[in-house]
């Protein structure tokens, strides 16, 4: 193995087309972070860069929805996930912007570089072409009837109804999502990155090299090369992007995905320039470990096309490692920024003030490494409550109350060493290796899981001796206990550091004797201490400790309902607002967030239609839901049967006064789980200018189950 004398990480740069939210972060934010503080608590020199990543047509779709300009949009969105990534504790060396000076430089210079030595092809392609706005069409502007199953509204990138992915070319009669004109097939030049030349190379720098990566990225990477790689195009007909270095190229920006990956180097160099360092070193010797956290999405660009251009190019390392992870999934269901299915981070951090490392715990505890995983709010709670809380929080809390007590927080020297302690220098020695070989192997969750059994290594020494008990006959030996259980706190907060660094500092602190409140230059001093870790040996007896106050405290059901409702309430909108992208004229005027007219919907066919099942419903009875202000519980009769249904109408209707009312309700609608009651169906209403909600009843009263078509 090579002896690495620095390290350059990078957590894939997320689009500024919206907030950051809990998928980021699992995905590669935190594991990035992770890794990065447990390499500088060994003492080694790491760069950590991120920033945003500000082109792409994602970007301009958001703009055209938000009614601004793409710059309006990177502006804003650049500064929230700056903001919220900082309170959120992520310890980047630089988090930059793809739009900055020193990016586009470099960006531009490394097109320039493998054009030089004619790397590129240059081929002509026929692509639509809005006539009407006189521009090129990127394929999420095209929309059309999908070939694959009819749906009218198919993207020239991917039928959102059927899954297909597909081309342009395959819609049936494609029109321009921004004019709804008929697009022209008009010929464009493009210069392409012959990734199929590689080929050879990359199967025996990934396949031979590289075998020991995650079964998952290499299982794709052999996928994506027996199925053979073609030529890419890394320039684009757009107005928003870097633009290609060439006179020729008028109206051509670089591909997202061609500029995006330079932005680790470019950032790295303004890294640099702001600290007076070198760049060079982090990016072209030999000696320097580069690795890359991403998302499962980003595999083919972090493993074949990326580094294709560094080896192109020729002066730049390659990746030692990509460890990507799979997706987390919320609630069942597909985080998704377009859709509102998400619990975003600036949110989360005005909900649950300081509470920074509890979704770090639960974000890492459930980290998708080796499959797709799920985040519920009640195992967030259940993580709190009966990991953090019961386990770490109550071990430190018990071994700082009975030393203020006892000893008025002075730390006890050791009065006799017993079988017992002997046992738990045993076990706690181990530690600080376990963790970091697994941190190495990126197995960020299992590292974890061996920081609790140390807390749990605690726990079962102060069951086993109950100083509480033996304090009023034996004195002495308590001491050597709470001597014993201090060092074991003081080991935990510096092998906790990399996982929950806020209670990290907090118990640095407390503990006194330990650098308190570390400044990036003091890491180092620190980071001497992870290799000292270990030896319950760490605190200086008659040093006094200073009370933390409650670490870790239990959240309660409210707050949980309270994140659920949240959610309830954030998945109408969702539909309306994914089917007005590209859609309609009209759709500057939509905003996320609001309430779109059905105006902005797209047409739909009569077969879409009648798959509803409209049904008018009596309803029996009508109940708020404990620690909700917004649902009611309804019973209701549909003749053939009766169900009960979950309803967001708690503001606008007193339960007394709509039972025995009729209302007309979707039926077939698949049952969800709201505040734990299986809802099955929705009620339908009216909302009209003031906000107010009106029911859709029968003009004059029908059968309980009467069709509605
Ligand atoms: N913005 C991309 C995404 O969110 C990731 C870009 S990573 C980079 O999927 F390497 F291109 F920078
Ligand atoms: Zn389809």
């Amino acid at each position: 193995m090579v002896d690495f004398k620095r390290y350059t990480v990078t957590a894939a740069l997320p689009y500024a087309n919206g907030p950051v939210h809990i998928g980021h972060i699992a995905g590669n934010f935190l594991p990035a972070d992770v890794y990065s503080r447990y390499l500088r608590a060994r003492g080694r020199d790491v760069l950590f860069v991120c920033g945003s990543d500000e082109h792409g047509v994602g970007i301009s779709i958001k703009a055209q929805q938000e009614g601004k300009t793409p710059k309006e949009v990177v502006d804003k969105y650049h500064e929230m996930m700056k903001k919220s990534l900082h309170e959120f504790g992520m310890s980047f060396d630089i988090y930059s912007r793809t739009s900055s000076k020193e990016h586009y430089q470099t960006a531009q210079d490394f097109f320039t570089n493998l054009l030089e030595k004619g790397i590129f092809e240059k081929k002509v392609s026929k692509q639509f072409y809005d006539v009407k706005l006189q521009q090129f069409l990127a394929d999420r502007y095209i929309y059309g009837s999908c070939p694959n199953c009819g749906y009218t509204h198919a993207y020239g990138d991917q039928c959102e109804r059927c899954g297909t992915s597909l081309d342009p070319m395959d819609l049936i009669e494609p029109k321009s999502a921004l004019s709804n004109e008929t697009p022209e097939l008009k010929e464009t030049e493009h210069w392409y990155l012959p990734l199929d030349k590689y080929e050879d190379w990359l199967k025996s720098w990934i396949l031979e090299n590289h075998s020991d990566w995650k079964a998952n990225v290499v299982g794709q990477c052999r996928s994506w090369l027996t199925q053979g790689l073609h030529a890419r195009a890394v320039t684009r007909d757009l107005d928003w992007g870097v633009p290609v270095p060439l006179k020729e190229a008028k109206g051509k920006v670089l591909y997202v995905w061609f500029d995006a990956p330079i932005g680790y180097i470019s950032m790295s160099k303004e890294w640099a320039a702001q600290t007076g360092k070198d760049w060079k070193p982090y990016w072209q010797s030999d000696d320097t470990k580069l690795v890359h956290f991403i998302g499962k999405d980003n595999i083919v660009f972090h493993c074949v096309i990326f580094p294709v251009m560094l080896k192109a190019h020729g002066d730049f390392i390659l990746p030692e490692n990509v460890p990507a992870n799979e997706f987390l999934n919320l609630e069942g269901d597909k985080i998704s920024t377009s859709r509102n299915w998400a619990v975003w981070l600036h949110e989360y951090l005005l909900d649950f003030a300081d509470k920074q490392d509890v979704l770090r715990y639960v974000l890492c505890a459930n980290a998708p490494e080796t499959k797709d995983n799920d985040f519920t709010w009640k195992d967030f709670q259940a993580k709190n409550n009966s990991e953090l809380v019961a386990i770490l929080g109550n071990l430190v809390n018990r071994i700082f109350v009975l030393t203020h007590k006892y000893y008025e927080d002075e730390i006890p020297a050791i009065t006799e060493v017993t079988e017992v302690e002997k046992t738990l220098m045993a076990d706690c020695a181990a530690y600080p290796q376990k963790i970091a070989g697994l941190i190495e192997e990126y197995k960020l969750r299992e590292a974890l899981q061996e920081l609790m059994n140390l807390a749990r290594v605690g726990n079962k020494y102060l069951t086993e001796t109950e100083p509480w008990k033996i304090f009023a006959t034996n004195p002495e030996r308590v001491k050597t206990i709470l001597h014993f259980g201090l060092q074991l706190i003081a080991d935990l907060s510096i092998l906790m550091e990399p996982f929950l660094p806020f209670t990290s500092i907090k118990l640095k602190n407390a503990l006194g004797g330990l650098t308190p409140n570390p400044s990036p230059k003091e890491r180092e001093m620190i980071s001497k201490n992870w290799d000292d870790a270990g030896h319950l040996n760490l605190l200086t007896a008659g040093n006094k400790i200073t009370q933390t106050g409650i670490l870790f405290e239990k959240i309660e059901d409210v707050a949980i309902a309270h994140q659920m409702e949240k959610l309830e309430q954030s998945r109408p909108k969702v539909e309306v607002t994914e089917a007005v992208v590209g859609g309609t004229p009209d759709t500057t005027e939509i905003k996320v967030g609001e309430s779109p007219t059905l105006a902005g919907k797209p047409e739909i066919t009569f077969d879409d239609f009648s798959k509803m099942d409209l049904r008018i419903a009596t309803i029996l009875a009508a109940e708020k839901i404990e620690k909700s202000d917004k649902l009611l519980k309804l019973e209701i009769d549909l003749g053939f049967e009766k169900r009960t249904i979950v309803s967001g109408i708690a503001k606008h209707f007193a339960p007394e006064e709509i039972i025995g009312k009729q209302v007309c309700i979707v039926a077939n609608l698949a049952p969800r789980k709201i505040m734990n009651i299986a809802s099955k169906g929705m009620v339908l209403m009216i909302e009209n200018q003031a906000g107010e909600l009106v029911m859709l009843n029968p003009e004059k009263e029908v059968e309980a189950g009467a069709k509605v078509s």
